[in-house]
């Protein structure tokens, strides 16, 4: 035998050499889900370990990511019930609870890049990501609201937004208000492809958003389709979206590959709360090394082409990295 494969796998330092792929705190995302309240660190029963924040405790974790490396976080709240509507209203109040948690954030780290998701579930009455009618989700009036949530979002200081709606047309109604405002510098990040998946079961658990009827078919996208969501990022680059991103993550490297051969920009990943409840629940049964599966899976999302991964392991990695 000439050639032996073998020879670059026989010890750690030759294997560490010719690594492809690492992880680094660099990589990562920090969805954090926020309350209304005091003093409130509550367990999602979902998700083990992952918690929902008030506003005053939100500050430490925050302080305690930045610390560790981890310099980007995702925010979502979570809406008292009397707040919600069909026209998203809470979502554009410059005093609302997304917008406090902007500023929360910026006060407590000002260097930390924050992301905030764009989309009307949490707000809506309906638990869906457009205004509905007649037992439809509406296109182009959601589009509307959801330009004017962004622009609140960068007034109150987000750095960058992330709708994350499948609505058509949304990239570029928000990239024209906010260059219509003169927000030049606000960063868009896509959720270009996400597909209508079972996996975000316990993230709805968590903002409790579930859809009150139907499902999210008409907008997300079927999982079925690998060439469709190539099309779907490209218009969103057109649109003046700076990352595009792939949700959910493991099930969809496929489509990460695909969209990583076809595109100049940064590609995101969501390892969404299915993939993370999946593995937290077999650890706890102990069918599963939680740590090495967890490495593996998020080593997976960077090997398959995304720079960028949004994931409720990051701290978990980040302290055995
Ligand atoms: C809301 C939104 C969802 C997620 C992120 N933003 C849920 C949905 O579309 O129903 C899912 C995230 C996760 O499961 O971790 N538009």
């Amino acid at each position: 035998m000439l050639i032996r494969n073998r020879r670059l796998r026989s010890s750690e330092a030759i294997r560490s050499l010719v690594r492809e792929t690492s992880i680094s705190p660099n990589d990562f995302i920090v969805p954090l889900f926020v309350v209304e309240g005091k003093n409130v660190k509550e367990e999602i029963t979902s998700m083990p370990n992952y918690f929902r924040y008030s506003l005053d405790l939100l500050k430490a974790e925050v302080k305690e990511l930045w610390e560790m490396g981890l310099k980007s976080v995702l925010v979502f709240v979570k809406v008292p019930d009397d707040l919600k509507d069909n026209k998203g209203t809470e979502a554009l109040n410059p005093d609302g609870l997304m917008q406090r948690a902007v500023k929360t954030i910026k006060d407590a780290v000002p260097e930390m890049l924050v992301m905030t998701d764009v989309a009307l579930d949490p707000y809506s009455s309906y638990g869906h990501d457009g205004i509905v009618e007649n037992g439809e989700i509406l296109n182009d009036p959601t589009t509307e609201v959801l330009a004017k949530m962004s622009l609140s979002h960068v007034k109150a200081g987000a750095d960058f937004v992330a709708p994350s709606d499948m609505m058509d047309g949304r990239i570029l109604a928000i990239r024209q208000l906010l260059e219509k405002e003169n927000f030049p510098k606000a960063g868009i990040m896509s959720y270009s492809a996400k597909y209508a998946s079972a996996f975000y079961g316990p993230f709805r658990d968590a903002l409790d958003s579930a859809p009150g009827f139907g499902d999210k078919k008409t907008y997300q996208m079927d999982p079925s389709n690998r060439e469709e969501a190539v099309r779907e990022t490209l218009l969103d680059i057109e649109e003046g979206a700076d990352i595009v991103m792939v949700k959910p993550g493991l099930c969809y490297l496929d489509i990460v590959r695909d969209i990583r051969n076809a595109v100049k920009v940064p590609v995101a990943v969501y390892q969404v709360s299915g993939e993370y409840s999946m593995i937290k629940a077999a650890a706890e049964k102990g069918w599963l090394d939680h740590d090495a599966v967890m490495l593996e899976q998020l080593t997976a999302i960077k090997r398959a082409g995304a720079q960028i991964i949004a994931s409720y392991f990051a701290k978990d990695a980040v302290k055995i990295l």
